[in-house]
């Protein structure tokens, strides 16, 4: 077969008569981005099309308006003979006019990527439930090795199983805590924590070979594909975070000072964090993605959110983002601490608002003695539960503003999004309470986390209603204009 061409499915309609539209030629370095395949109905389309030998590259052309030409890409191929315009219906005159306008594009980002980070994000979701799961029901440290490729399978045998309740009935917590659990009930911890570890080596690979496939089959414009590389190390970061995590409750010295066998709350707030950062990040590539095509369809959209009204409520809402997170971390004080065991009241903490100074400030935590306050707030159960409230209704407070301020805004969904943002708050606060003075039971207290999640999910969604153009729109306006010039 004389032609080379790389066409998909649906797009093959549009890409042909989009190029005859306004052919987009690329230049030499331009058309090697692009890999060649066979598709037999392309083949025929363009068998009968007879220009000078050319390499093409057929943008994909959304239909939906005439200025919304984004996404080139997956349609891309390398055409021997080239295409006639001879053959080709006439251009209708707006289609040729509009190409010599400076119609926006973005070129190469398939359409899908962003909807694989929205499930890759989903996944991250589910990922932080299951782990607050395993956390709650003490789950977390019954393996007691770290075998990232042999551990994806469990034991199967009986000697294996056997083996594997060996190591643990040695580890702290199978000495301090379970030495007469029997064996089903290993099994019960054992799964848990297993699932929680196949759920974040599923992840790694849905991710890092997606992300493969998308930087080497397309010319991913920056920086997404530094983004998507650092979201990939992340996860491998975040799985070694998990083990040095487990590691701390594994430790022998907990036997020897007769102390509690758990995970250091430094560690556990670390990999709390960490899986929080790397939802976020994926969603907020995803949400930028779309932003930007957005942009592109509507221009206007420019304008509105460069209003001074618009910019003050942007800072607002990263303010609100960022309290929310912080929040959240002290919140993996208070669970890595079982703070919530302690004080369960509210709003009171025992006769007034505020603990006793006795208690808040302990001279026991302190190592050198300038190290009191900070050693306090992050080692001592009370101090840590009263930050935690300090800075949960601080947040509330503050979250409960933004419909206020957000009703002078010209943008629907931001104002929408604002009251979703505190109903999510009034929730999550709701449930904070619940699991405080209910005494942690597991289903609220896995609601609380996952709705802290939930929380940070609409604030995101709601900073990308008013989110500016990326760094990458003025470069792919520019992109698309040396096209034209060369074409
Ligand atoms: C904006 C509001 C809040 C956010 C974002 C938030 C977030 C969190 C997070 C992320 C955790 C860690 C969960 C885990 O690792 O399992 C947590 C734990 C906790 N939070 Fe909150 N929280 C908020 C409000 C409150 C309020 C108002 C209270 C009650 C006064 C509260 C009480 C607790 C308790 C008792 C825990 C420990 C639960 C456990 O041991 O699993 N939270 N919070």
């Amino acid at each position: 077969m004389s032609l080379g061409v790389g066409v998909k499915g649906l797009g093959l309609i549009t890409c042909v008569r989009s190029q005859l539209v306004r052919p987009t030629l690329t230049t030499q370095s331009q058309a090697h981005l692009f890999r060649p395949t066979t598709t037999p109905l392309i083949a025929r389309s363009l068998s009968t099309i007879k220009t000078p030998q050319q390499n093409f590259r057929l943008p994909f052309f959304s239909s939906t308006s005439s200025s919304s030409t984004y996404f080139y890409p997956s349609h891309s191929f390398r055409c021997s003979r080239g295409i006639a315009t001879a053959t080709a219906p006439p251009p209708p005159a707006s289609a040729s006019a509009s190409s010599s306008t400076s119609t926006p594009a973005i070129p190469v980002i398939p359409r899908s990527l962003p909807y694989w980070l929205y499930g890759c994000s989903a996944l991250v979701f589910g990922i932080i439930v299951i782990g607050g799961l395993t956390r709650l029901t003490e789950s977390g440290l019954s393996i007691v090795e770290w075998q990232p490729i042999t551990g994806i399978l469990p034991p199967v045998t009986k000697e294996e199983w056997d083996a594997e309740w060996e190591k643990y009935r040695l580890s702290p917590e199978g000495i301090m805590m379970n030495a007469n659990i029997d064996m089903h009930e290993f099994k019960k911890i054992f799964y848990m924590e297993w699932g929680h570890r196949l759920a974040g080596r599923a992840l790694g690979l849905l991710f890092v070979m997606p992300t493969v496939y998308y930087l080497t089959r397309y010319k991913l414009p920056r920086p997404i594909p530094m983004k998507l590389m650092l979201i990939g190390l992340g996860i491998g970061f975040q799985g070694a975070l998990g083990w040095w995590m487990v590691k701390s409750g594994l430790d022998q010295s907990i036997v020897i000072d007769n102390s509690v066998p758990r995970v250091s709350q430094y560690r556990l707030a670390a990999h709390l964090s960490a899986a929080i950062l790397l939802y976020l990040g994926m969603l907020s590539t995803a949400i930028g993605i779309q932003r930007d095509a957005r942009f592109i369809k509507n221009p206007a959209l420019v304008s509105e959110i460069a209003l001074s009204s618009v910019k003050k409520f942007r800072g607002m809402v990263h303010t609100a983002g960022m309290l929310v997170f912080l929040t959240a971390v002290t919140g993996a004080f208070v669970a890595g601490l079982d703070a919530g065991l302690v004080y369960n009241e509210f709003p009171y903490m025992g006769d007034g608002f505020v603990p006793p100074t006795s208690e808040l400030l302990e001279d026991k935590y302190s190592r050198t003695g300038s190290d009191k306050v900070w050693r306090n707030m992050l080692e001592n159960p009370v101090t840590a539960q009263f930050d935690h409230r300090v800075l949960a209704i601080s947040t509330f407070t503050f979250l409960m503003t933004l419909p206020f301020v957000a009703r002078r805004l010209p943008i629907k969904s931001t104002r929408r999004l604002t009251n979703l943002t505190a109903a999510a708050a009034i929730t999550q606060v709701t449930l904070g309470i619940s699991t405080l003075l209910y005494l942690v039971p597991i289903p609220l207290a896995a609601m609380h986390q996952a709705g802290s999640v939930v929380l940070l999910t609409c604030i995101m969604a709601l900073a990308g209603s008013i989110r500016r153009p990326s760094r990458m729109l003025p470069h792919l306006r520019n992109l698309k204009s040396k096209v034209i010039t060369k074409a």
